[in-house]
């Protein structure tokens, strides 16, 4: 059987500027993380991913890198680097950093000497293009859409050309034809490989090739169609890949999970990702992100979960990569909406998050759970548009502000809804000031519901959220469990679309998982079934009746069974 380390993990990822200051500048830093280890520890995880620290002007939060071996000043310093990666190995627990190299800052010394002339020998670290001239206006060279808004393209006028960039201006993308760029970005790797990290995410890997210069199909009076095709899973990224496996994940044991984006096909994760595909160790893809009406409502007392739509992506995933690959299993990272405001229910926010921790946590793959997500911290409750700090929620408020210009509420609400700040708020410690995450007021925003919802709170009640987490990493990691939790096959069970049913099964242990995401009553037939204990639930009792449990609103068991033939 293919195993490996990171298949044993609970991850846990941080988002380093909310989750703790340590020195009282209002925003989380490294000295912050180290000061919660412990924490992470009780929690029972063995994995973190850190988002970037690197040293970067903060355009995209730290995605923008502008050095990749040096810290940004707000976060600490190498030295506290090194410390917290010393201290989190002497606790057990392994270090997973986002590798960034689609692209870099345009404060990174490579793109500053790159803009410089066409001869400049660092040009060809980046893509680019001479414009069109179309009516006498010079325009971009092709009519592709950013991520962010506007075009994947940005004029500068040093040399009258443009720079692909499918992010943010300021964050230019890599050219990876260039074997400088490959051998260059392997040399970050190597470098943090040999300070000891654990492993990376790949942030926007399936990117590094790009289509032909061709416009892209647009609607009327679209003017840069985001066209995922154009730069997403195209042929030349596996040649980039396997490289990188071959100098650099391989020659170390390290994981690398990459970020592949909405437009991956499970055909393409196994491209990435198969045991025998020599690539990467996993891909975090996002069928399972979107799965409700989120993009046609601006209430959110209106979101709706498409059951239907979740187990069948679930089930597809799980399937195509039994005994072919692993995969991670998050509800969500720094990019989306919080879980409670996502896939929970604000009625119900204890039932439906515990509910929702154990459908995860319960399938095969490598758990990761989202900073506050163990407390079901919630959406921001944006007011003002002014409150948004990320490059894309300000693009994404503007452009419907532009479409519906006399209804600047309504493009609040929308932007609020699917904002990157909602996950990127202040990490709430305890009811004190400041929720306990700073002794100044925080930088990053703070929810006002935290005197209700904090870590110091939950720790206090064993039946609190943060205890259910605990428990389900417990019985993954130390119980007789582990083998079926971890490694056992997954089987849907047909039901209505109301719950979500699967068996797990290894040798001759099977587990039965039974979710109810309803506000009404469920009930379940148990008959095929001989239940021989309870490992987890959301309630106190569990109702059986003639061979059905009777389910209360987000219900959620795990039995251990033996199958009656
Ligand atoms: C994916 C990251 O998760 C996101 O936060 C970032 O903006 C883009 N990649 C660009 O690096």
């Amino acid at each position: 059987m293919h195993q490996k380390w990171w298949m044993e993990s609970v991850g846990y990822q941080i988002y380093p500027k909310s989750f703790y200051d340590s020195n009282g500048d209002g925003i989380g830093d490294l000295k912050g993380i180290i000061e919660k280890l412990d924490y992470l520890k009780e929690l029972g995880v063995n994995l973190i991913w850190i988002c970037p620290f690197y040293d970067s002007p903060m355009d995209d939060n730290g995605y923008d890198v502008r050095n990749y071996f040096d810290v940004q000043e707000m976060f600490g310093s190498m030295e506290d680097v090194h410390e917290l990666i010393k201290q989190a190995h002497e606790k057990g627990i392994k270090i997973v950093l986002d590798y960034v190299l689609n692209h870099t800052s345009d404060e990174h010394p490579w793109f500053i000497e790159s803009r410089k002339s066409k001869d400049n020998p660092y040009r060809d670290y980046y893509i680019w293009h001479d414009g069109r001239t179309v009516d006498g206006h010079k325009i971009e060279p092709t009519n592709w859409g950013s991520f962010f808004g506007g075009s994947a393209w940005a004029y500068d006028e040093v040399t009258d050309s443009y720079y692909m960039k499918i992010f943010s201006n300021k964050m230019p993308d890599l050219n990876w034809k260039n074997e400088k760029v490959q051998d260059a970005m392997i040399e970050v790797a190597k470098t943090w490989l040999n300070w000891g990290v654990d492993g990376f995410r790949l942030d926007a890997v399936s990117h590094l090739d790009r289509a032909p210069f061709e416009d892209a199909k647009a609607l009327p009076n679209e003017k840069y169609p985001l066209d995922w095709f154009k730069f997403s899973n195209l042929p030349k990224v596996h040649d980039y890949l396997k490289k990188l496996n071959q100098e650099v994940f391989s020659v170390h044991d390290c994981v690398a999970i990459g970020e592949v984006g909405g437009s991956a096909s499970i055909e393409s994760g196994l491209n990435y990702s198969a045991f025998d595909s020599n690539e990467l160790s996993m891909v975090f893809s996002f069928d399972h992100n979107w799965c409700n009406n989120l993009s046609d409502i601006i209430n959110p007392k209106k979101l709706k979960t498409n059951v239907k739509d979740l187990k069948t992506v679930f089930n597809a995933w799980q399937t195509a990569f039994k005994d072919r690959g692993w995969l991670p299993l998050n509800w969500l990272n720094h990019d989306q909406p919080r879980l409670i405001s996502h896939y929970g229910d604000y009625k119900y926010p204890l039932q439906s998050g515990k509910m929702l921790a154990t459908v995860l946590h319960m399938m095969r793959g490598t758990p990761f759970i989202y900073q506050g997500e163990e407390i079901g911290m919630t959406n921001y409750p944006f007011d003002d548009a002014a409150q948004f700090n990320d490059v894309s929620s300000i693009a994404a408020y503007q452009y419907y502000l532009e479409q519906e210009p006399d209804d600047p509420v309504k493009a609040l609400k929308r932007a609020g809804l699917r904002s990157r700040d909602n996950a990127r708020t202040a990490m709430q410690w305890s009811n004190k000031l400041f929720a306990g995450f700073s002794y100044q007021k925080p930088i990053p925003l703070l929810n006002p519901n935290y005197k209700k919802v904090n870590v110091q709170k939950q720790l206090k009640n064993q039946n609190s959220l943060w205890y259910h987490y605990q428990k389900l990493i417990q019985l993954r990691r130390f119980s007789i469990q582990h083998d079926v939790i971890t490694l056992g096959d997954f089987e849907l069970i047909e039901t209505n679309d109301e719950l979500y049913v699967y068996k797990r099964t290894f040798q001759d242990q099977t587990l039965l998982i039974i979710n109810s995401f309803s506000r009404k009553k469920q009930s379940f037939d148990v008959s095929p079934y001989e239940i021989v204990e309870t490992l987890i639930t959301n309630y106190p009792k569990t109702n059986i009746k003639d061979q059905k449990i009777l389910l209360k609103p987000y219900e959620s068991i795990v039995f251990k069974v033996k199958e009656i033939l």
